[in-house]
């Protein structure tokens, strides 16, 4: 049978990818590539195209033109393309293959691999059942005072244009599509820039929607070193929206640039569990173990600290302990286990979260498990007797690191978070629910979990961070909502 996605690369080893741009994949006249490395078996696996500022106009520029028409394409014709996209990516072929790259690519376990994949065939397909009912709204006049019933507003929602995707590498298929499917779906073009590390899976994402029957334009992809080609991309004139998930350096580097042209932005968390003296601690250190260490941390969901008080926290501390023998194994990621944890994207990754450790235990931290790094991979870490203003606690450590610190009460712990310079996610863990939703109100986040994990999903949720962690909403009607504007006529019917 031949390969599905024959068309987006070359039959070399490792092959050489293309670039998609109005209908076609694309050789970069630059002659330049990058070289991707797996961080599961440090050899080539793929190179990508990096694109000139010439070729990064003609992107834009098919998806500034081509929306137009897109934009009057029944709704219904839009979700089938959706649709047809989700079911080509749970094909279980596809869905083998892709998976199998993703975990050579990231380093994602398989199970964590396939998880992704099926769980962005949800998202698509829910993206075109809601967006076929996403609408705009009348108004009379006469409600507000000193007005008779002599005008009426017809407000649409319409696409905004252009949309610029940036994602990021921990996520190339499901950031991706939570971008793109959403674009489409509501009528706006969409200019893919994947992370480098995690574009070659991104690639294949766009491969199936271009087979799910695209008409040519609407979607381009745009490759090559976010570092060199970003500036150009996010203040380029026809871009009408950047929506942009990653680290929240680079978010703050992005809002400086845009100017006044909607931003939508999920940046870095720095997550932190809060336990309670009445917690049910074997169900609070299971949460807080797999929170902290799937996907070797490298999450911005991941939980990074505990908040406790002594008694609960010595109680705690076995708990933790014995539930990461239990949930958690270094090792290759390929193997079929849900336990296992495999390396961290690349060498800066591993040398940023080492020399973070480093730095805690010469400040006085106490290092109960783990602490060292091996080639890419860094053991799963519990750091005990740390205090909130180190720097392992101050900034998103991303990677396979849990600090553990004790509080005196229960306001010391809020504030403790609400200093942070992060607000993406909170967990909360007490058999009191009633404790828990006060304490919850007080807490300034994005989203606070009780006695759970933090996590995005389920997708059509409300995900959002406050301060250092983003702008605006994502969750499937709220993208959906923010991808378009409103468009006001007012019908004047003077008697
Ligand atoms: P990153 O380094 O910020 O990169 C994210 C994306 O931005 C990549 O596509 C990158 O391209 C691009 N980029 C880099 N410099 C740019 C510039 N000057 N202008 C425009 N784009 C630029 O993040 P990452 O390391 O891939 O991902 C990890 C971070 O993302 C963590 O902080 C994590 O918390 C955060 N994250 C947040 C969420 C959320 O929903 N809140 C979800 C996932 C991840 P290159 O790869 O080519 O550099
Ligand atoms: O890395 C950030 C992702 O948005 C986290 O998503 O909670 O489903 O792992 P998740």
């Amino acid at each position: 049978m031949p390969d599905f996605f024959s068309a987006i690369k070359s039959s070399d080893n490792p092959p050489v990818y293309k670039y998609f741009c109005d209908g076609e994949w694309m050789t970069s006249k630059s002659g330049k590539t990058i070289e991707i490395f797996s961080p599961v078996t440090n050899e080539p696996i793929g190179k990508i195209q990096s694109l000139t500022e010439e070729e990064i106009d003609e992107a834009i520029d098919a998806g500034f033109w081509a929306q137009m028409a897109w934009a009057k394409v029944p709704l219904d014709k839009r979700a089938r393309i959706l649709h047809l996209a989700a079911d080509w990516l749970r094909d279980s072929t596809n869905l083998t293959n892709l998976a199998n790259l993703l975990t050579l690519e990231i380093g994602k376990t398989t199970a964590d691999a396939e998880d992704e994949i099926i769980r962005t065939a949800d998202l698509i397909d829910y993206f075109a059942e809601e967006g076929r009912n996403l609408r705009g709204e009348t108004l009379e006049s006469d409600s507000f005072p000193g007005y008779e019933k002599d005008k009426q507003a017809i407000i649409a929602r319409v696409p905004r244009g252009v949309i610029l995707s940036i994602s990021p590498f921990n996520y190339p298929i499901n950031l991706s599509a939570s971008k793109i499917a959403p674009a489409l779906m509501i009528g706006n073009a969409v200019i893919v820039k994947p992370a480098t590390q995690g574009c070659l899976s991104t690639l294949h994402l766009v491969e199936i929607f271009r087979k799910a029957g695209l008409p040519a334009g609407i979607m381009n992809t745009v490759t090559g070193e976010g570092s060199e080609i970003g500036d150009y991309l996010v203040t380029h004139p026809k871009i009408s929206m950047v929506c942009f998930t990653g680290s929240t350096l680079v978010g703050e580097r992005i809002a400086e640039k845009t100017g006044m042209i909607p931003l939508l932005f999920e940046c870095g968390g720095n997550n932190p569990a809060v336990v309670l003296d009445n917690a049910d601690l074997e169900l609070a250190s299971r949460e807080i173990i797999k929170g902290a260490f799937s996907y070797s941390g490298q999450r911005c969901t991941a939980v990074k600290y505990v908040l406790a008080q002594d008694l609960v926290m010595d109680k705690l501390t076995p708990k933790l302990l014995d539930q990461l023998d239990k949930l958690v194994k270094l090792g290759d990621p390929r193997e079929k286990t849900t336990k296992m944890v495999g390396p961290l994207v690349n060498k800066q990754a591993a040398e940023t979260v080492e020399n973070r450790v480093i730095k805690a235990k010469v400040a006085g931290v106490k290092i109960l498990v783990g602490g060292k790094k091996q080639g890419l991979y860094f053991e799963p870490t519990i750091l005990d007797e740390v205090r909130p203003d180190l720097e392992i606690v101050r900034s998103e450590t991303f990677g396979p690191v849990l600090s553990l610190i004790k509080v005196k009460n229960i306001n010391e712990a809020i504030t403790i978070i609400n200093s942070s310079f992060y607000g993406l996610q909170a967990c909360i863990f007490t058999q009191d629910e009633g404790t828990a939703i006060k304490l919850g109100q007080r807490i300034n986040v994005g989203t606070v979990q009780i006695n759970s994990k933090p996590q995005r999903g389920p997708d059509h949720f409300p995900f959002m961070g406050v301060k250092g962690s983003g702008v605006g909403v994502q969750g499937v009607h709220y993208t959906l909502e923010a991808m378009t504007r409103l468009k006001s006529v007012v019908l004047n019917k003077p008697e």
